[in-house]
């Protein structure tokens, strides 16, 4: 067995800000929106955290991006070409987990990600998350962003932006955490988000 440092600390405490906020801000987010369903604090309460987590979470988004850009590790969200390799691990998640086979991707320091969670993450962390967060700047303050927020189509288009949003994100924080448990044994992917490193065998680490 061979170790391989695949998370870095800055990745690590981006990534358990970025989950436990969101949690935050769906919380909160379902109060201010949906008054009469959810009841937790005060709506001036949810509001105010609901600000604070994003203004927060922008925050943990450029350590994010600085780090991958700064450090050149961006390269391993560079997306595979190959659309059998997508069908492969389509095909694992599909009927080969079930029947033991082996996990077609092997985790390199340049190949963390297998085809499926690496299009995944691209799309969450380039589209989604920026999309959101910034309707979510637009709606912060109105009046002062209003030539911005006219230029999207008015406020209407920029809360229904935000809200779908919302909506994937609902979904995406209980989904990603149960996909992200479908390997070889479910906590590897976990133990690696929390202590830095992923266990594989030998031969597999030294590809890419
Ligand atoms: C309860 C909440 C969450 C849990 C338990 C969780 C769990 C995990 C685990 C175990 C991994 C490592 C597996 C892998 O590398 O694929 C991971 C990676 C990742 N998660 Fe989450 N996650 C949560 C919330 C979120 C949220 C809210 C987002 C984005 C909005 C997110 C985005 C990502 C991304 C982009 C990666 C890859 C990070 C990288 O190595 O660059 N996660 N997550």
């Amino acid at each position: 067995m061979e170790k391989l440092y695949i998370n870095p600390l800055p990745i690590r405490i981006w990534h358990w800000t970025n989950a436990f906020g969101f949690i935050l801000l769906i919380a909160t987010g379902l109060q201010i929106r949906y008054l009469d369903l959810i009841h937790l604090v005060s709506f001036k309460t949810a509001v105010v955290v609901h600000n604070w987590v994003g203004f927060v979470l922008v925050a943990d988004f450029l350590l994010w991006l600085g780090f991958y850009l700064f450090t050149g590790k961006i390269k391993v969200y560079y997306p595979e070409l190959s659309p059998t390799k997508y069908l492969r691990q389509l095909q694992y998640y599909g009927y080969g987990i079930l029947r033991g086979d082996p996990d077609p991707h092997h985790v390199s320091i340049n190949h963390k990600f297998n085809p499926l969670q690496g299009m995944t993450y691209l799309i969450v962390m380039v589209l989604m998350v920026p999309v959101q967060f910034f309707t979510g700047l637009l709606l912060w303050d109105v009046s002062h962003f209003s030539s911005m927020v006219e230029m999207f189509g008015g406020v209407r288009v920029v809360d229904s932006v935000h809200v779908i949003c919302f909506f994937f994100f609902s979904g995406f924080i209980f989904i990603h955490p149960y996909l992200s448990s479908l390997s070889d044994t479910p906590w590897v992917h976990y133990k690696a988000m929390i202590t830095g490193y992923e266990e594989v065998e030998d031969e597999q680490g030294q590809g890419g």
